[in-house]
C-alpha cells in the first residue's frame, strides 16, 4: 500500500480547540497562538468562526482575531461561516477562505445550525456563490460522518449524499468529520470510499476527534485511502458545544509524530509546535492532551 509523500495539516486549535472553552480566552492570546502555529510551519490555520455569538460566545471576537493576525505569505486562515450574515462579516474582516458546515444527520443539523440538512445546503449555496465570486476559497465540513450523538450509526450513503450536495453548490474541498470520535478504521475507510466515488480524493480532507482513542488509527486508514489533508488541534484541545461528551480533536503533535515516522513531509517543526501547545496550555492552566508532546517533554527533562 503506497502512502502519500506529502500531507497538509490544517490546524483547527484556535477555532475548534477554543470554541468550547468555558473560560474567556483573551483575543490577544488567540492571535499569539496563531502566530506561534504559523511559525511552526502550519500553512492553514482555522482561526475563528463567524457564527452567532448567542450560540458560541467564545468566537464573538472573530473580526478582531482575523484582523489582528500578522499574516504570513503562503498561509491561509480559514474561518467558519454558517450563513450570509457570517460571510458578510468574514469578508469585511478580510477572510481568504471560508468553511461552511453541515451534518450527515437531521438531528445534528438541527442542534448545531437550527435547520434541516436541505435548508442548510440551500443557505450554503448562496454563501458559496458569493464567496467564490470574490475569489474566496470554500470548504464544506460534514459533521457526524462516523456516528451521531443523537441518531447513532450513520450510513456511508448518507455521508456521500451530503458530499454530493456540497460539491454541487461549489465547495472546492470537502471534509469527512468524526465529530464525536466514535469512528473506527473500517468506518473511516467506508465513508471515504463512498465519497470518493463522486469526489476526487485530493479534494477530500479528514477531521477526527479522539474521544475513543481511535484518531491515529483512523488517520492511518485515511492515508491508505490516499487522503492528504488532515485537521488537527494543537495540544488536542477542543470539542463541539453541540456534541455533548465529545473530546478534542486529535492532537497535531500526535499526527505529526505519525507522519514524521512515516517520512511524510508536512513542513511542520515538532519543537516549535510543542512550544505553541505549551503556550496555550499555560494560559488555560491545563496539561496537554497530546501523548507525543508529553512523551517528548519527559524525554527532554530526563
Ligand atoms: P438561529 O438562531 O436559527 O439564527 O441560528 P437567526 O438567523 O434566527 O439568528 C439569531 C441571532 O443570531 C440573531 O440575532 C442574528 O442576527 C444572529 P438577534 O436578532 O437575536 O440579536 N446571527 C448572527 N450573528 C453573528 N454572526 C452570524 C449570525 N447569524 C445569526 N453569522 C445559526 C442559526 C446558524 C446562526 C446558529 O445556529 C449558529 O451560529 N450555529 C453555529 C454553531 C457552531 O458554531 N457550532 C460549532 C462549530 S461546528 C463544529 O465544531 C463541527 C466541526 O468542527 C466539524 C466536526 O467536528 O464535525 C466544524
Ligand atoms: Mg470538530
Amino acid at each position: 500500500m503506497s502512502l502519500p509523500k506529502k500531507v497538509q495539516l490544517v490546524e483547527v486549535g484556535p477555532r475548534d480547540g477554543l470554541q468550547n472553552e468555558a473560560q474567556p480566552v483573551p483575543t490577544n492570546v488567540k492571535i499569539e497562538l496563531i502566530h506561534r502555529l504559523q511559525d511552526a510551519g502550519l500553512n492553514s490555520i482555522q482561526s475563528t468562526a463567524f457564527v452567532s455569538p448567542k450560540w458560541v460566545p467564545q468566537m464573538a471576537d472573530n473580526a478582531q482575531v482575523l484582523a489582528g493576525i500578522t499574516k504570513k505569505p503562503g498561509v491561509s486562515y480559514p474561518v467558519l461561516v454558517p450563513n450570509r450574515k457570517g460571510l458578510d462579516a468574514a469578508m469585511a474582516a478580510g477572510c481568504d477562505e471560508i468553511v461552511v458546515f453541515g451534518a450527515a444527520t437531521e438531528a445534528f443539523s438541527k442542534k448545531n445550525t437550527n435547520c434541516t440538512i436541505a435548508e442548510g445546503v440551500a443557505r450554503f449555496g448562496e454563501v458559496c456563490d458569493e464567496a467564490l465570486k470574490h475569489g474566496i476559497k470554500v470548504r464544506g465540513d460534514m459533521s457526524v460522518c462516523l456516528g451521531c450523538p443523537y441518531e447513532g450509526e450513520v450510513s456511508a450513503a448518507a455521508v456521500a449524499r451530503l458530499a454530493r450536495e456540497f460539491d454541487r453548490i461549489g465547495c472546492q474541498q470537502i471534509t469527512i468529520c468524526d465529530t464525536i470520535g466514535t469512528g473506527t478504521a473500517g468506518k473511516t475507510r467506508a465513508a471515504i470510499e463512498a465519497v470518493a466515488k463522486y469526489i476526487a480524493i485530493d479534494r477530500l480532507a479528514v477531521h477526527v476527534h479522539d474521544t475513543y482513542g481511535q484518531a491515529i488509527a483512523n488517520i492511518y486508514a485515511a492515508l491508505e485511502c490516499g487522503i492528504t489533508i488532515f485537521d488537527s488541534s494543537v495540544a488536542g484541545l477542543g470539542g463541539c458545544p453541540y456534541a455533548k461528551g465529545a473530546t478534542g480533536n486529535v492532537a497535531t503533535e500526535d499526527v505529526l509524530y505519525l507522519l514524521d515516522g512515516l517520512g511524510i513531509d508536512t513542513g511542520v517543526d515538532m519543537k516549535k509546535l510543542i512550544a505553541a501547545g505549551d503556550y496555550i496550555c499555560g494560559v488555560l492552566n491545563r496539561p496537554t492532551y497530546s501523548r507525543a508532546a508529553k512523551a517528548i517533554a519527559a524525554k527532554m527533562a530526563a
